[in-house]
């Protein structure tokens, strides 16, 4: 397949937004379409590529949104379709592309295809997964363990079991069924009609079930997203569909096909293995992890990601680097979320400014598509002892006030309360503030992507690993820019030559000395150091 012109997620840099919480522009305490397009001045001088919207669809909000109660709407409290229109050409005008997230794998129990389908001798009753008993699938995973221990549920109206992978309230869609497949379909064409240029995939890998697998990547989940995929190209041509797909690298590469399947796919088992090579001082899980990740074809990127709106979920590490990383960075139990740790980026790492630029120095050069989660730009902090993943949903912080300047309505009545901390809350951590000092962790945000921006072999050259004689610097080269990154307390030197485009490390005479913790790009002509 040739690469289209169109193809701008292959040096995207994402910014994945809880609307919710972004800016509220009617005080009623809830972020909308019309705060967002207020906050794109700030987001193009941030200077991101794309704007990812998690879920804007109608829903009870039992599951932040990804319980939808209507796949072709907007949630009142979002605002309305022409929001949602003006806000995409606002952000087009500036060049920066729009994702929403689409959630393809289930429904609220709400949405009335599941009120029609739970309904005796319903037309629809084949349009979610029935059983009369709760044995089919049982190699099956459960992957909200603090909610539930089986991926049935009993529904009195329909006298049956019905099946779901997350919460009991997210009925799975049939997709042995082919109405569901043209259903969902016309969906997807409602939103690329709005003019977004792509969706996020929620939860990709359970579309199908089959007994005596374990119900995920099945071929017909792969058969059905080139389905989509054809569909896309033929109608909505150079739109993007982003993978969530929780899966080892193997097992992603297939949701690539061959550049005929999704655009790209977060990359799951990279993420914890930075966190925890931090913690141990020594590369090797980084290291091992992006040796076993396959190249995706020319058109294709993974998705790269510190933090985002979940918990950093822990199913791809093992038993004992899952035991370090909770003693590493969730010693409360209350940080803790199923296999996961339901925390932000900056508190996670103490609070400290080494580690996480260290850790954005690697997430933007390394091969694949950055995901900034907003918020971490600034450094904010979490509640973790809000319900759910809600507390590292928190509204952004843009002033010093009360209220960090997101919405003028009562706090009382905000959707999620403001972190009021006084290391985290708004006095101390603010955009406002930020924006104005050129030594900040925003001003360091906004230098770095422009470094990236003007450094294309960041997003277009392959990964070619650097042997140095210390486990922990990780050390590899994008064509002619090598990266070295110090995940140690201990200052290290490494042989290297030409000049730095950024970082905090020294160079001369043929030696990179590199502070504890510390990191540079360095543009060279050789290949090797
Ligand atoms: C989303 C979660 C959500 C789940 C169920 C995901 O993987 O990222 O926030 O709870 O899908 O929809």
């Amino acid at each position: 397949m040739t690469t289209r012109p169109e193809a701008w997620h292959r040096s995207a840099v994402i910014y994945e937004v809880a609307v919710h919480s972004f800016q509220d522009s009617n005080g009623d305490g809830f972020g909308d379409l019309a705060g967002m397009t207020k906050r794109l001045d700030y987001l193009e001088w941030l200077g991101i590529d794309a704007v990812w919207l998690l879920p804007i669809m109608p829903s009870p909000m039992r599951d932040g949104g990804y319980d939808v109660s209507n796949l072709t709407g907007v949630r009142p409290e979002f605002g309305t379709i022409d929001d949602v229109k003006a806000f995409v050409a606002d952000a087009h005008s500036r060049g920066i592309h729009v994702l929403t997230d689409f959630v393809i794998n289930h429904t609220s129990d709400q949405h009335p295809w599941f009120q029609e389908s739970r309904q005796p001798g319903s037309p629809k009753r084949d349009w979610y997964v029935w059983s009369d008993s709760p044995d089919r699938y049982s190699d099956a995973r459960v992957i909200f363990i603090d909610a539930h221990d089986s991926n049935w549920a009993w529904d009195e109206t329909a006298g049956a079991y019905y099946w779901h992978r997350f919460f009991d309230h997210q009925p799975d869609l049939n997709f042995e069924n082919p109405e569901v497949r043209e259903a969902v379909k016309d969906a997807v064409r409602f939103w690329l009609d709005l003019g977004l240029d792509g969706l996020r995939l929620d939860a990709v890998p359970y579309l199908f079930e089959e007994d005596g697998t374990n119900c995920e990547n099945l071929p017909g989940t792969h058969a059905y997203l080139k389905e989509l995929r054809a569909m896309v190209d033929a109608e909505y041509p150079g739109t993007v569909l982003l993978a969530e797909a929780n899966q080892w690298p193997e097992e992603l590469l297939p949701y690539f096909g061959d550049d005929d399947e999704c655009h790209m796919a977060f990359h799951f088992p990279l993420m914890p293995r930075l966190f925890l090579s931090l913690a141990i001082g020594d590369v090797a899980p980084v290291d091992d992890i992006i040796m076993r990740t396959p190249a995706p074809p020319p058109n294709s990127r993974w998705a790269l990601f510190l933090r985002n709106h979940d918990e950093v979920t822990l199913e791809m590490v093992t038993e004992s680097e899952r035991a370090a990383m909770i003693d590493a960075y969730a010693p409360d139990p209350s940080m803790r979320k199923n296999l996961g740790i339901r925390r932000r980026l900056t508190p996670m790492l103490g609070n400290d400014r080494r580690k996480i630029e260290l850790l954005n120095a690697v997430l933007l050069s390394l091969p694949g598509a950055p995901v900034i989660y907003y918020g971490d730009e600034i450094g904010m902090g979490d509640i973790h002892t809000l319900n759910d993943r809600d507390g590292v949903r928190t509204p952004m912080q843009w002033d010093s006030s009360a209220s960090g300047g997101w919405s003028s309505a009562d706090p009382a009545d905000f959707y999620l309360p403001v972190v009021a901390t006084e290391e985290y809350g708004p006095t101390a951590v603010n955009v406002a503030a930020q924006m104005s000092d050129p030594e900040s962790l925003l001003s360091f945000t906004r230098h770095i992507l422009q470094t990236r921006h003007d450094t294309p072999e960041l997003s277009e050259a392959g990964y070619e690993r650097l042997e140095v004689d210390s486990t922990s610097v990780l050390a590899y080269a994008r064509d002619s820019v090598l990266v070295f990154a110090n995940f140690s307390g201990q200052p290290q030197s490494v042989p290297a030559n030409g000049t730095i485009l950024a970082g905090n490390a020294s160079l001369a005479e043929g030696s990179l000395d590199l502070p504890p913790l510390g990191w540079a790009w360095v543009r060279t002509d050789e290949q090797t150091p």
